[in-house]
């Protein structure tokens, strides 16, 4: 526990290893997994990782295999690397914190792993004299270890002053990284894309479940059909893009079958119905640029497809009442 620690143990290791000092603030699954390659990759030295409950911080300590848990955040040493890894909405209050506790020191680097926050968000650090970044993996981390095992090669998201950028940006291709660097702007509509495509696969995977369930097929029968089918369909829009692996009714322009299956699912289940609706909006796109079908029954598709959004459980009707 850091109140015991021998004084010799607790001066700040950076003044034997300036730059290579990083405190953690967040001590969860990203913040244990940047720590864990951190150590592997000895790009750094993991100083103090903060915590809220001392139990869970340790076993974070232990799980990074470095570092000193701490529970309050005046007790942090001085480092050169500061990294913010908690949830999105604990980094605005986090910063303000840290600049009121005048921990970070000029010339500091500071970052966050929000995809959605830009490192503005950091800007009580910045008037400080520190310089300013975030990088997002693009990895879903369910836990840190899995995570460091398959690191290499995962891309990040680099946001942030151009001085903390020639700092981070090394640091994360030594750990394994392919880095890009984004405006705020681009980072946000990055981010998006992204978790419309991850999130909203598994979103979309219910919906099919819940839609085979009208057929009779269970959820774990459900599943086995529809695994070899999104790995198909995958693998197709990977080798040839996505408007040439576009298959079924819209492609086909078969706008008898669309508006068949909206009618069977508007009234069972009306959220799924509006899925159905809104894909095959974008799917119309898709099949314009295929080009296969004609376009006059392309055309009525998408007189099916925008009668459906006039249909009373259109999106919006859905929204308004689930909220
Ligand atoms: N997980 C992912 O797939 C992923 C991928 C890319 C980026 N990110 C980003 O990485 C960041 C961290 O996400 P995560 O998944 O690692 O979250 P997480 O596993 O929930 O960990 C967050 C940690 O922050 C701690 N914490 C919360 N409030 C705190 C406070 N005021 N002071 C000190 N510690 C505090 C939590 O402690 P308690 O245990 O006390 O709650 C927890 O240990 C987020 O910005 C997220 O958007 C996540």
């Amino acid at each position: 526990m850091e109140e015991k620690m021998p004084m010799q143990e607790k001066m700040p290791i950076e003044d034997r290893n300036a730059k290579r000092t990083l405190n953690v603030i967040g001590a969860g699954r990203v913040g244990c997994l940047i720590g864990l390659l951190c150590r592997w990759h000895g790009v750094a030295q993991v100083q103090d990782v903060l915590g809220r409950d001392r139990s869970r911080t340790q076993a974070a300590v232990t799980q990074i295999g470095s570092g000193i848990a701490v529970t309050d955040i005046t007790s942090m040493r001085p480092a050169r690397l500061w990294l913010v890894t908690t949830p999105d909405a604990q980094i605005a209050p986090l910063a303000a914190q840290l600049a009121k506790a005048a921990l970070v020191r000029a010339g500091d680097v500071v970052i966050h792993c929000s995809g959605a926050l830009g490192s503005a968000v950091l800007a009580p650090l910045q008037a400080q004299g520190a310089l300013i970044a975030s990088v997002h993996p693009l990895k879903s981390v369910a836990d840190a270890l899995t995570a460091a095992d398959t690191f290499a090669g995962t891309f990040c998201a680099l946001e942030g002053d151009a001085a903390a950028l020639a700092v981070v940006q090394p640091l994360f291709i030594s750990l394994g990284a392919r880095c890009a660097i984004l405006s705020a702007e681009q980072k946000l509509r990055y981010h998006t894309a992204s978790v419309l495509v991850c999130n909203g696969l598994t979103a979309l995977i219910e919906a099919g479940l819940r839609t085979y369930q009208l057929a009779g097929i269970k959820r774990n029968a459900g599943m086995a059909l529809l695994t070899p089918l999104m790995q198909e369909t995958l693998s197709h829009a990977n080798r040839l893009g996505a408007a040439r692996a576009l298959t079924g009714p819209v492609a086909r322009g078969d706008a008898g079958v669309v508006a068949q299956q909206l009618t069977l699912l508007r009234p069972l289940d009306p959220a799924v119905a509006a899925i159905y609706q809104a894909l095959s909006v974008v799917a119309l796109d898709l099949a314009k640029v295929q080009g296969v079908a004609s376009v006059a029954d392309l055309a009525a598709v998408g007189e099916v497809l925008a009668q459906a959004a006039d249909a009373e459980c259109a999106p919006p009707c859905i929204l308004k009442k689930s909220l």
